[in-house]
């Protein structure tokens, strides 16, 4: 398979090669493509070196898949052009997320609605992924009525800046021009995620709310986020309170969290054992423990999950799409 990354230094592009190697994806020949200013770095592959190249010269090399995490600028601009040459892309980007005519796959719960004919397929949002990772199978039993979620995500989900300006603030060395946040982030805590609309949501909190629907092919869940900057370095966090339409059993919660493909249930609060974002990091799995009854609402529970933006968050998630594409032969 001759597979392209288009972002392949960033924070994302980066764990895109690392997945590819753990999951012993079949790479005949890989390009990896970054902006201008990184034409020529090298990174490791299987132990052998790649320069990075330009976009336009990974489009010349006519991959068979893309993987794009380069930010939706890029994607609207870049991605049409590889399906113009035969290329299948998978886009990390929220370029195509909510178009009508692109899915938006997490592949443990609805890659059966992909076809040949998906030339761009969509990648969710971490905060959205690790959610719906729980929330789905839940549904299917219970019948999720109205969520509200408060996340705790880290700065590695901002991109490799963020970090930059977290480390050096650390250091006392951080310069105006460094600062990508309004505000410092180390020993602080930012409740605001991505731009703020008009309605007085930020991007993200509205990312979560429409991805959630479009994935679950349910509008009538009710959903409302918070979306939180915390000074960690990986895995994001999220606390969640979900009503159900029918009275939730927490013993079968557990059974049906316990038998889901991809989630690792961590909840022994006695022996202060739960999901951390610290020992997410570099997992595929998504983490959930706390679970309890809500008690103040009918039909409801609380519950704590965590995942590595990174990994399942992003580009796990993108690699397992082209691994259900390849399995289809689809591409
Ligand atoms: N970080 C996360 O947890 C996460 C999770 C889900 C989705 N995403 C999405 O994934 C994408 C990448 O995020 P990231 O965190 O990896 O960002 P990042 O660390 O800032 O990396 C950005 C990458 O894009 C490349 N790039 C920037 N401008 C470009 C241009 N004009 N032409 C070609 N390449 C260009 C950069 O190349 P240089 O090294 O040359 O600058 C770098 O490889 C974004 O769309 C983001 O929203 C991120």
């Amino acid at each position: 398979m001759k597979l392209g990354i288009v972002g392949a230094t960033g924070m994302v592009g980066r764990v895109m090669i690392d997945v590819l190697e753990n999951r012993k994806f079949p790479v005949s020949e890989l390009y990896l493509s970054t902006s201008e200013k990184s034409i020529g770095k090298e990174l490791i592959f299987r132990k052998k070196g790649y320069q990075t190249i330009s976009i336009k010269e990974l489009l010349s090399k006519k991959p068979n898949i893309v993987l794009f995490s380069a930010g939706s600028y890029i994607s609207k601009k870049w991605a049409p052009e590889f399906v113009k040459i035969g290329s299948t892309v998978i886009d990390n980007s929220s370029a195509w997320r909510m178009d009508d005519e692109k899915k938006l796959i997490i592949p443990e719960i609805n890659a059966s609605c992909l076809s040949k004919k998906d030339k761009i397929i969509a990648n969710p949002n971490c905060s959205t992924i690790q959610l719906v990772m729980v929330l789905y199978p839940l549904h299917l039993e219970y019948c999720v009525d109205r969520v509200i979620v408060s996340t705790y995500q880290s700065v590695t989900g901002t991109g490799s800046k963020a970090l930059i300006q977290m480390n050096k603030e650390k250091e006392g060395t951080i310069s105006f021009e460094e600062k990508i946040y309004p505000h410092p982030i180390y020993q602080n805590i930012l409740p605001h995620c991505d731009d703020f609309l008009e309605n007085g949501y930020t991007m993200e909190e509205m990312k979560l709310v429409e991805e959630t629907k479009k994935i679950m092919n349910n509008r009538d869940i009710s959903l409302t986020a918070t979306a939180v900057r915390v000074p960690v370095i990986g895995g994001h966090s999220e606390s969640v309170n979900i009503t159900f339409k029918k009275e939730p059993n927490i013993d079968h919660i557990y059974d049906i969290l316990l038998k889901s493909k991809g989630i690792i249930v961590q909840d022994s609060p006695q022996e202060n054992i739960y999901p951390m974002p610290f020992m997410s990091h570099g997992k595929d799995e998504v983490f959930v423990g706390r679970i309890r009854e809500d008690y103040s609402c009918l039909n409801s529970l609380n519950l704590w999950i965590v995942a590595d933006n990174l990994r399942k968050g992003s580009a796990t998630n993108a690699v397992q799409i082209a691994e259900f594409l390849m399995k289809k032969k689809y591409v």
